[in-house]
């Protein structure tokens, strides 16, 4: 190989580094810190982007659905409480799998699916 092909292929290489590095540090801003919790903790029951499933609805018929009307009514700080405290019998407490900022996060990230 000669000397400027060494070069061409080292900056070649640089490039390729910086390119995967930027990729890989977009993804989280992408990524809301609340979905992964969220997909794990409430989707069974309220659904991927809040809609809770025909079945769900059938077998807890007071299910919320989180849309633009919802979030007229509940606050930030209400969902948190009812994240740590539960609601009557089948809304469950998660302090026990949640940390209080997990669970700010999932509640900002509920309001993701109304926001325009
Ligand atoms: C086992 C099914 C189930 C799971 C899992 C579940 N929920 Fe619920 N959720 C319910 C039901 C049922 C209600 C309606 C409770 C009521 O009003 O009696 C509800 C109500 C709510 C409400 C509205 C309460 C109100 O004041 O109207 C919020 C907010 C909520 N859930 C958020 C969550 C979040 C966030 C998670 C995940 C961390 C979650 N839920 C997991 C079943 C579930």
């Amino acid at each position: 190989m000669k000397k400027h092909q060494v070069i061409a292929t080292i900056s070649s290489l640089a490039i390729g580094i910086v390119f995967i590095g930027r990729i890989a540090t977009a993804a989280p801003q992408d990524d809301p810190k609340g979905k992964a919790p969220f997909e794990e903790n409430c989707r069974k029951c309220h659904g991927v982007r809040g809609i809770p499933p025909k079945t769900m609805k059938a077998k807890f018929p007071k299910i919320a659905t989180f849309d633009a009307d919802f979030f007229t009514k509940h606050t930030q700080d209400s969902i948190v409480t009812i994240l740590t405290k539960g609601k009557n019998e089948d809304m469950k407490s998660f302090k026990d799998k949640l940390s209080h900022d997990q669970m700010e996060e999932v509640a900002k990230y509920m309001r993701t699916f109304v926001a325009k």
